[in-house]
């Protein structure tokens, strides 16, 4: 047998000894992010990094300056007197459907005679420099009809301008249990959106090929669905088109769908000139152009007994999707499921409506509606808890799924009829409030309250429950690819996106753990849909739960060759075949796994597999509003804690605590660092984040100067954040392991809970006053005085 010269020979005694010591670096282990290193040194490329070809042209829209108006003349003369500009792009140009909806036609690429949203893209110019691209956008002159928007969601509801018609998931009796309750409570009120503000704006490169052929490199969560999109507004053929994507600077949902159009853009204009040409927003187009989380408008009316828990509650969740369906449809169905936050409704009905405004369409946002959903209900939790005078968290647990005992009972199923498998409310909410002291620290902040005219202090601590699955339930599948060299080395390939989260770091350990070898000698290349073909977005949090188990399932292929091939050259049983940290053993004989990669050619074995999962299981009626739409529940809780100046509405948050539920976690440290970050995240949302349209519908907060995302100064001064030990999940999920990527988003809800709890301590208090998202230092400075901006009551 050959040996490769690279590595070092080594004896029998050496092998065993290495045979003997644990991997490190597999699944379990903190391993640092493949390309930490390259992000903070600068040298990770994104889109806007790659060397520029030779031919390179740029492209720079001209967006809509009017919310609803009709087009009547598009004067594109003026462009081409800008020295640089070669081709202005219109409707008329594109070759193919310039419909880029996601899943339903209404995202035309370029307007056509209307627009339907301050910011929509009219006309793209193509020009030798970005800069000449910008001058010759706007030099185009373009004469419009203006007609009346519709920009308030409460007016699309009532006027019924829906992108979707409504749905409803409900149980039982909802309007007979609130007649029987003791008390009612009902209320209305405004949640935000949110601005993703991913540090790398939607970006895409396109090289024209032969045959017509195209290759995209494009910043996007869904190769896939770009490469259907670029072949469709071409006229080709998906095997046409070739779409590369190597990592993104964030995205956070908003280049799920919206990534494309940027991509197909650039393909139309490469079509047109036969050049490279590439797109990159810059931060105060992508802002105006491009979905944000949903605002929604909630009503509530809900019957409680006397301690507080639930009879019948009914819920209407109106959503502002913007001017097209988008994703809308599942993101209001999330925002639907996950209105029992932790709780049992009792008799429930969940009304969900896609209002449509002549504003962006909004898409995708960590949690996917699921955020807004649960503040609907952690806005009634509140109302109960002051109306009560009740410590907000003893209404929590008063209304958790399941019972203390833990047994599986008709207080364990949701109000779309899926059983609460695994609860782990309980069991991290005793952790938590043991750990972050709170009952001690609920006596303190009473007392300081009563001695401070001035300063405020609100505590409140929050659970959240989560599913995870794509709840369009044919997405639940993914594939890889895994390529092992004669020297060991191997390189893997997966339909999943890296966006920052880990992902494949994670997949990495997890090929490391099935074939025993260090995770440094294995290469994630790339997504590419050359490579593992129709892939599902990497979204919903399953990137590591999908494409880890077919990477899995792709080494075990691998693996068990390898095992087969080791039994018939040397008489073994599989059972004397053992992978060990980067060493095999063969009955008496050990091998490194190069040797046996060799052995494995010599003997005309193949070493490249592809790997396939699918979740099983789950499925969803949506007409019926029930079904199994999740394969497990994540867990988790906040306890934060505020304070809150009086006279200006100023506040800090002064100490976090976090217990969160990754089951036998992959990867500890990524992990945690998912839970920080989502609950930076979910916090800017509840809290300062604030999106300011002019009567006109144009956006105002369109820069980072007037759109105020946390800062390293707004982290909580004392933040502490841990995993539950929790190994034994009982769902066979990868390694255990579960989704981590969204649920921690949620956790920062419990901000806006603890603003509450010092709005409520005020010396006046009396019932409840209600603190609308996000709450900014002005919202918190009237809700101290009482002049509520929300309708809340007893009915
Ligand atoms: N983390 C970073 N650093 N950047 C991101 O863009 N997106 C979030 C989350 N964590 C995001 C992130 C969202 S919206 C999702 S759905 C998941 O990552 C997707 O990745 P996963 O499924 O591999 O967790
Ligand atoms: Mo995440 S909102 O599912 O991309």
């Amino acid at each position: 047998m050959s040996h490769n010269p690279s590595q070092p020979v080594l004896t029998q005694t050496a092998l065993q000894a290495q045979f003997s010591q644990p991997l490190s670096g597999g699944v379990g282990h903190s391993r640092i992010h493949e390309s930490a290193a390259l992000h903070v040194s600068g040298e990770a490329r994104y889109i806007d990094d790659r060397s520029e070809p030779e031919g390179l042209l740029h492209l720079c829209p001209r967006l809509s300056d009017h919310a609803h108006a009709r087009i009547l003349n598009i004067d594109v003369e003026p462009c081409y007197r800008i020295p640089g500009v070669v081709a202005v792009l219109t409707r008329q140009q594109i070759p193919g459907n310039p419909d880029i909806g996601a899943l339903a036609p209404g995202d035309l690429l370029l307007a056509d005679d209307e627009v339907n949203y301050a910011g929509q893209m009219v006309l793209v110019v193509a020009a030798e420099s970005r800069e000449a691209a910008r001058l010759g956008a706007r030099a185009a002159i373009i004469d419009y009809e203006v007609l009346t928007p519709i920009l308030d969601v409460r007016e699309a509801l009532e006027k019924q301008h829906y992108v979707e018609r409504p749905f409803v998931q409900q149980r039982g009796d909802a309007d007979a249990a609130l007649a029987r309750a003791a008390q009612r409570l009902t209320g209305a009120f405004h949640i935000g959106g949110q601005e993703h503000f991913y540090l790398e704006t939607q970006a895409a490169l396109v090289y024209p090929g032969e045959h017509q052929t195209v290759t995209v490199h494009a910043s996007t969560q869904n190769p896939t669905e770009v490469q259907k999109l670029v072949a469709s507004v071409l006229g080709v053929s998906q095997s046409q088109v070739t779409v590369e994507m190597r990592r993104m600077g964030g995205a956070f949902g908003g280049k799920e769908s919206q990534g494309a159009s940027v991509a197909c853009l650039c393909a139309v204009a490469a079509r047109l000139t036969g050049r490279p040409v590439k797109m990159c927003l810059s931060r105060r187009d992508d802002m105006r152009i491009t979905g944000k989380r949903h605002a929604f408008f909630v009503r509530y009316e809900v019957g409680i007994d006397e301690r507080g828990v639930f009879c019948g509650v009914k819920i209407d969740l109106a959503a502002n999707c913007g001017h097209s369906l988008d994703l809308s449809g599942s993101i209001v169905d999330r925002a639907m499921f996950h209105a029992d936050n932790a709780y049992y409704l009792g008799d429930a009905r969940i009304t969900g409506y896609r209002c449509r405004t002549h504003t962006v369409s909004n898409t995708a946002f960590r949690g996917f509606g699921g955020p807004q959903g649960m503040v609907a209900i952690e806005q009634v939790i509140e109302h109960i808890a002051r109306t009560l005078h009740l410590d907000p968290l003893e209404v929590r647990q008063r209304n958790y799924y399941g019972t203390r005992d833990g047994s599986i009972n008709a207080r364990n199923t949701t109000h779309y009829h899926q059983p609460v498998g695994q609860n782990l409310l309980d069991d991290i909410t005793e952790r938590l409030t043991r750990s972050a002291q709170y009952q001690q620290r609920r006596a303190e902040i009473e007392d300081f309250n009563a001695h401070h005219p001035v300063l405020r202090r609100g505590l409140a601590l929050m659970p959240i429950k989560f599913g995870i699955s794509f709840t369009s339930t044919f997405l639940n599948q993914a594939g890889a690819l895994l390529l092992v060299y004669t020297d060991g080395s191997v390189q893997v390939n997966h339909g999943g996106t890296e966006m920052g989260q880990g992902l494949n770091t994670k997949v990495a350990q997890i090929v490391a753990q099935v074939l025993q070898i260090d995770s440094a000698s294995i290469q994630v290349t790339a997504t590419d849909t050359g490579k593992v073909p129709n892939t599902s977005p990497t979204a919903a949090s399953s990137g590591a739960d999908l494409n880890g188990k077919a990477a899995q399932q792709a080494a075990e292929i691998i693996r068990q060759r390898l095992v087969d091939l080791l039994c018939r050259l040397y008489s073994c049983a599989p059972d004397d075949i053992v992978f060990c940290n980067g060493v095999v053993r063969a009955g008496e004989q050990h091998f490194t796994f190069a040797q046996v990669a060799q052995l494995a050619w010599f003997n005309q074995v193949p070493l490249s597999a592809t790997g396939y999962y699918r979740v099983p299981g789950i499925h969803y009626d949506r007409d019926a509003g029930c079904g199994q739409p999740f394969y497990y529940f994540v867990y988790g809780a906040a306890c934060t804690e505020v304070v809150v100046d009086t006279l200006t509405g100023e506040y800090q948050v002064k100490r976090v605590d976090i217990l969160h539920d990754a089951g036998a976690s992959l990867n500890p440290a990524l992990d945690i660092g998912q839970v920080e970050g989502g609950f930076a995240q979910g916090m800017g949302w509840v809290t300062t984040e604030e999106l300011v349209w002019n009567a006109q519908g144009r956006l105002l907060t369109d820069t980072g100067a007037t759109y105020k995302i946390p800062t390293v100064a707004d982290i909580p001064h004392d933040f502490r954040v841990q995993l539950l030990p929790h190994t034994d999940n009982a769902v066979d999920t990868v390694f255990r392991s579960k989704a981590v990527g969204e649920p921690p988003f949620m956790l920062g809800i419990a901000v806006w809970c603890a603003l509450q709890d010092a709005v409520a301590s005020r010396d006046d208090a009396e019932g409840h006053v209600l603190l609308e998202l996000p709450a900014t230092p002005e919202r918190v400075w009237r809700a101290l005085q009482r002049s509520q901006t929300g309708v809340t009551g007893r009915a």
